[in-house]
C-alpha cells in the first residue's frame, strides 16, 4: 500500500530535474489504467479529478451545476475506489483535487481520502488567494495532504513579460506566497493554457520559472511548481478524430517546450485535454468500424455535436455505470476499454517524455500520517 500525499514525490521530481504528468479523470476505470500505466514503466502516479469532475462522479452529468453533495458522493467514490487500487500495487498512488474553488470543496475531498489537493485563488485579489491558501494548508496539513496553490492567471501572451500589469506569475511574489501560505506547490502562469487551442505561437517562459526557483532557493523554500494547460494536443489524435467524422482543431504546447522547462524546476505538467481528445478518437473508431453500435445514443450525441470531444458529454446516458464500476450492458464495458486505452497511451507517452520513468521505488513513500508529524514539526 503506498497511496501518499504529492509532497515526497514532487521532492525527488524536483531535485533529480524530472516531472511528473498529472491525468485528470472523471471515471473509475481510468484511475485503474493509470495506475496499470505506471506499473508498467515503474513510475509513481497521480490521478487527479477536477472539482466538476468529483460533481460527475457524484451522478450529475450536467457537472458545470454540481452541489456540494453531489460533489462530496463523487470524491468519495473515487477515493475509496484509488485507495483500494493503491493497497494492491506496489508504486506510489497520489489522489489529487485540481483547482478547488473553496474551501468547502478542498474541505469536502479531504474528508473523502484526497491525499492532495489544489486550491485555485489565483482569480482573487493577492492578499484573498494568500488568505484562503493558508486556510486550505491549516486544514489539509493536519492529515498530511499536501496543497497546491496558484498564482498568475493562465493563458496569457504578452512580450515583456515582467511588465506591472502583465498576468504571467511574478517570480517575486512566489516566495511571499509560498512564505505566507505555507503550501506546498505553486501552479505558474508561465504561457501555458488550458483546452485545446493554444495558439501557433507558444512560447513558455522559462525565465520565469528559473526566476522563481532561484528565490526560493535564496530564501530556503523547498517547494514545487506546477505547469497547468500542459496538452500536447497531438496531432495525430486530431486528423484521426477529423478522419473519421469529427470537426475539432488546435494546437497543444510543443513538447520540446516542455522538455525545456523541466531544469528549470517544473515538476507536475497537467494533462486533461489530450486524454479527452484520444478517448474521442477510440470512440470514432469504435462506431465507424462497427455501424451496429451506431444505434446508440453515444453515437447519435457524438454526430450532434462533432466539435466537442469531453467525453462526459456524450457518456451521459450511461453515467450511473461509469461512475459506480458497475457495467450492466456490454457496450459500456467495451466504452470503459475504449476509455482505458486512451488514458493508457497519453500517460505512457508523457512517463516517458517527462522522464519519471523507474521513480517510482526511488524516494521514501512518506505516508498520510507520516507528512502530518512533518509538518507539525516544522
Ligand atoms: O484545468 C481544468 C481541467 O481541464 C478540468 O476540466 O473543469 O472541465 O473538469 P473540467
Ligand atoms: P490541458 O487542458 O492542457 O489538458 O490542461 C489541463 C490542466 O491544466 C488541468 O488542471
Ligand atoms: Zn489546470
Amino acid at each position: 500500500m503506498s497511496y501518499i500525499p504529492m509532497k515526497p514525490l514532487l521532492r525527488y521530481a524536483t531535485a533529480n530535474k524530472i516531472a511528473h504528468g498529472a491525468f485528470n479523470v472523471n471515471a473509475l476505470c481510468q484511475a485503474d489504467a493509470l495506475i496499470e500505466a505506471h506499473e508498467q514503466l515503474r513510475s509513481g502516479v497521480i490521478i487527479q479529478v477536477a472539482e466538476p469532475g468529483t460533481g460527475y462522479l457524484g451522478g450529475n452529468a450536467e457537472f458545470l451545476k454540481s452541489t456540494l453533495d453531489q460533489k462530496k458522493l463523487g470524491a468519495k467514490r473515487i477515493a475509496d475506489h484509488v485507495r483500494k487500487l493503491a493497497e494492491q500495487t506496489k508504486i506510489p498512488v497520489v489522489l489529487h483535487l485540481d483547482h478547488g474553488r473553496t474551501f468547502e470543496s478542498v474541505k469536502a475531498v479531504i474528508d473523502a481520502g484526497f491525499s492532495s489537493v489544489m486550491i485555485d485563488g489565483s482569480a482573487h485579489p493577492y492578499e484573498d488567494n494568500v488568505e484562503l491558501t493558508r486556510e486550505v494548508v491549516k486544514y489539509a496539513h493536519k492529515y498530511g495532504v499536501s496543497v497546491e496553490g496558484e498564482l498568475g492567471v493562465l493563458g496569457g501572451t504578452e512580450d515583456d513579460v515582467f511588465a506591472e500589469d502583465s498576468c504571467y506569475t511574478n517570480p517575486m511574489t512566489v516566495v511571499d506566497f509560498f512564505k505566507k501560505t505555507g503550501c506546498d506547490s505553486l501552479a505558474l502562469s508561465y504561457g501555458t493554457k488550458h483546452g485545446a487551442v493554444k495558439g501557433d505561437h507558444v512560447k513558455l517562459r522559462n525565465e520565469i520559472v528559473i526566476a522563481s526557483m532561484e528565490n526560493m532557493r535564496h530564501e530556503h523554500i523547498e517547494g514545487a511548481l506546477v505547469s497547468h494547460g500542459s496538452s500536447l494536443v497531438p496531432q495525430y489524435i486530431v486528423a484521426e478524430i477529423n478522419a473519421l467524422g469529427g470537426a475539432v482543431g488546435g494546437k497543444g504546447v510543443p513538447v520540446e517546450q516542455l522538455q525545456s522547462v523541466i531544469p528549470c524546476g517544473i515538476s507536475k505538467i497537467n494533462i486533461d485535454t489530450d486524454i479527452r481528445l484520444a478517448t474521442t478518437r477510440n470512440f470514432r473508431e469504435l462506431f465507424v468500424s462497427n455501424t451496429q453500435y451506431q444505434k446508440d445514443e453515444v453515437w447519435q450525441r457524438m454526430q450532434a455535436n462533432k466539435s466537442d470531444f469531453d467525453y462526459r458529454n456524450y457518456l451521459a446516458p450511461y453515467i450511473d455505470q461509469i461512475v459506480t464500476g458497475n457495467y450492466k450492458d456490454e457496450k459500456v464495458k467495451k466504452y470503459v476499454q475504449l476509455m482505458q486505452n486512451a488514458v493508457k497511451e497519453i500517460a505512457l507517452t508523457a512517463t516517458v517524455y517527462f522522464g519519471t520513468v523507474g521513480d517510482a521505488f526511488a524516494f521514501a513513500h512518506d505516508s498520510m500520517e507520516q507528512c502530518a508529524k512533518q509538518y507539525k514539526t516544522k
